[in-house]
């Protein structure tokens, strides 16, 4: 008999919509240094009505396509922008989507991390932990450590969204083994 060890399937949302976002291009950065047990894939939020508990008895189908998808995942990627010290209202509309309705919550469990990417120099810092506070009260298990926090990243990348730097490309092939090892821990059997 052979033993295959399962590839985890780890949803990742993008808290940005921008065609040329920094935080989309190191996205499929770590899709490409990401170890071979983990597959990453981002899933759309930007489509997402706002949400109103008022139209929870008929939910759209974005919301309820949404909600099966993150469901279906061993583990959650975020990758954030800063705007204003927090994160952006679509990554927060996406949790709270996600979050209901009351009772199925779709993050409960779910091994998480969190990548804050800014060409700023503090890494968006801000909204690493903003985002932090919601993922306590979402059960979800959030990796501690290596914080990942991507400053100056207009000095990562080339035109094409390569990665120029090979300390960022270590870092962040490290930053998911961690997170592999979290999963492995933390997340369902
Ligand atoms: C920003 N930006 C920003 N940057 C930062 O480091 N801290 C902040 O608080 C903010 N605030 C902020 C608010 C708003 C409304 C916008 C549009 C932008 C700048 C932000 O980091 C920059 O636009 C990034 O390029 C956004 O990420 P993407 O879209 O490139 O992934």
């Amino acid at each position: 008999m052979t033993l295959e060890k399962a590839v985890r399937d780890v949803a990742v949302l993008v808290g940005s919509l921008r065609k040329d976002s920094f935080n989309r291009k190191i996205a499929n950065v770590l899709a490409n240094v990401a170890p071979t047990a983990l597959r990453l894939e981002i899933v759309e939020i930007g489509g997402l009505p706002f949400y109103n508990e008022d139209i929870e008895h008929a939910p759209p189908d974005t919301w309820s396509n949404f909600r099966q998808r993150i469901k279906a995942a061993d583990a959650v990627l975020f990758i954030t922008p800063e705007y204003n010290r927090s994160i952006p209202a679509v990554l927060k509309n996406a949790l709270d989507v996600g979050s209901r309705p009351y009772g199925q919550n779709a993050w409960d469990g779910k091994p998480g991390a969190v990548v804050s990417v800014s060409p700023g120099a503090i890494g968006g810092f801000g909204a690493n932990h903003h985002l932090r506070q919601s993922l306590v009260f979402l059960n979800v298990p959030t990796l501690q450590q290596p914080e990942a926090y991507i400053g100056g990243v207009g000095n990562l990348l080339d035109a094409t969204g390569n990665l120029v730097n090979d300390g960022t490309r270590e870092f962040l092939a490290r930053f998911l083994s961690a997170f592999n090892s979290w999963i492995g821990v933390n997340g369902r059997p």
